[in-house]
């Protein structure tokens, strides 16, 4: 009661000031921006995070690298609409890029990471029964059977290999993979030639009449916050039984509550366990959406005229969203202008696996 009274009179107060005070205090209306230029990370940590993103002995049974589901011909996913997931599993939700991950606010679909921690990541994907289901102690036993990989270690600090750091490592690496090359980046910094008269229209639709750019802003178009557009179930969540489980046995290990009658994908609710985050999602970013379908946290569209059709109709069930009344033109030149945020396809070529060799000369390099 207190509070409300004390916002009440801050509003009175407010208005009383009046609209020229109102507007000097409004910060700048959000907008997306060209990709930052940044210094490159440690060269080192990057060679080394690139072996053990393709080597699938950091996975539980061998079955899986980070590459099988974050595959660089698929735009750094892996093409299909729900992920595979572990061996004898199949995962509730997409495999998103990891393109960009340097400027994500959070990390995955319902948000459960801080995105300034690559390392923490890359530890969840190896450790987590659902993806590469791999002990650490054991990662780091077989890491440092690599002759290879001790050298390529040695070059970048003087101490072994240790499991904790190869977290970081393949952090490093995930962290110099972006979007190369767009027209966007192109038109931002100057050169008006880069984008034509109709993807102009649709950055102009974006802003104005479908206000994309509320939520997806910044250099990669995402706010880094959560929200509820109402994105439909995927059927087959819930009619396979693997996928079921899966998404259970994440909710189980979340600590949410009567989570065994829960027979949708309750987004950030799960992590919050605050009824408000029931059905919201990260905001995806819109960066190489021309290498990235199907789209959404569970790839329920297939092309970019799909989710601009569910947008026009004001999202889903649920949806903070109000429907846009947009004419074919608009949603063309929409699709045509979402495109311009994607640059050349980001090629790492998997650099193979070196050999596992007994290391007799223990604590000497
Ligand atoms: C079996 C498939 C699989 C493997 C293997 C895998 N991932 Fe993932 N990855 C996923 C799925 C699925 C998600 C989304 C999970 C969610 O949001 O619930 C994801 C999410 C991510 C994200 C978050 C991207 C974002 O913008 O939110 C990053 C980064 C990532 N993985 C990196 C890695 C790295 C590094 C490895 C190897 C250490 C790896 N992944 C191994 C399937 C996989
Ligand atoms: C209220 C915030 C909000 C607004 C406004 C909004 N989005 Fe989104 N967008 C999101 C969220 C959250 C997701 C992830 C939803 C999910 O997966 O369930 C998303 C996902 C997407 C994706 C999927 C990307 C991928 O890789 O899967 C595209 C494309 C997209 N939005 C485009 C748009 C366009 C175009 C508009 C304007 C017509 C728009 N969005 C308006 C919040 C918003």
């Amino acid at each position: 009661m207190q509070n409300l009274r004390k916002q009440i009179m801050a509003l009175s107060l407010a208005a009383a000031v009046g609209g020229a005070w109102a507007q000097g205090a409004a910060p700048a209306a959000p907008d997306l921006a060209a990709m930052p230029d940044v210094k490159p990370g440690n060269a080192a940590m990057i060679e080394l995070g690139k072996y053990f993103f393709f080597d699938n002995r950091i996975s539980g049974d061998w079955g899986v690298s980070c590459a099988t589901c974050h595959d660089p011909k698929k735009g750094w996913g892996d093409g299909q609409a729900l992920s595979t997931g572990y061996p004898s599993m199949e995962y509730f939700r997409n495999a998103p890029t990891v393109l960009n991950a340097k400027y994500r606010g959070r990390f995955l679909w319902d948000g459960r990471l801080d995105g300034t921690d690559a390392g923490t990541l890359a530890r969840d994907m190896i450790t987590e029964t659902h993806t590469m289901n791999m002990d650490s102690r054991l990662m780091q036993e077989r890491l440092k059977q690599v002759p290879e990989y001790r050298e390529l270690w040695a070059k970048w600090r003087k101490d072994d290999i240790n499991g904790m750091r190869v977290y970081g490592v393949i952090g490093e690496f995930i962290r110099s993979l972006e979007t190369a090359n767009a027209p966007f980046d192109k038109f931002k910094k100057g050169d008006a030639a880069a984008l034509t008269a109709e993807q102009k229209e649709g950055y102009a639709v974006f802003r104005g009449k479908a206000g994309c750019v509320a939520c997806h802003n910044g250099p990669i178009g995402s706010d880094g916050k959560l929200h509820k557009t109402g994105v439909p179930e995927h059927p087959d969540v819930l009619k396979n039984p693997l996928r079921t489980i899966t998404m259970l046995r994440h909710y189980a290990t979340s600590g949410m509550p009567n989570y065994m009658n829960a027979r949708s994908d309750v987004g950030h609710y799960a992590i919050s366990k605050d009824k408000r985050d029931l059905g919201k999602f990260n905001t995806a970013q819109l960066r190489d959406l021309k290498h990235t379908a199907p789209y959404m946290h569970n790839g329920v569209f297939a092309t970019l005229e799909e989710v601009i059709d569910f947008y026009d109709k004001g999202g889903g069930v649920g949806s903070v969203l109000k429907p846009l009344n947009l004419s074919a033109a608009e949603k063309k030149a929409l699709r045509e202008f979402l495109l311009t945020l994607s640059g050349d396809p980001v090629i790492v070529k998997d650099p193979g696996q070196p050999d596992l060799q007994v290391w007799t000369t223990y604590g000497k390099n």
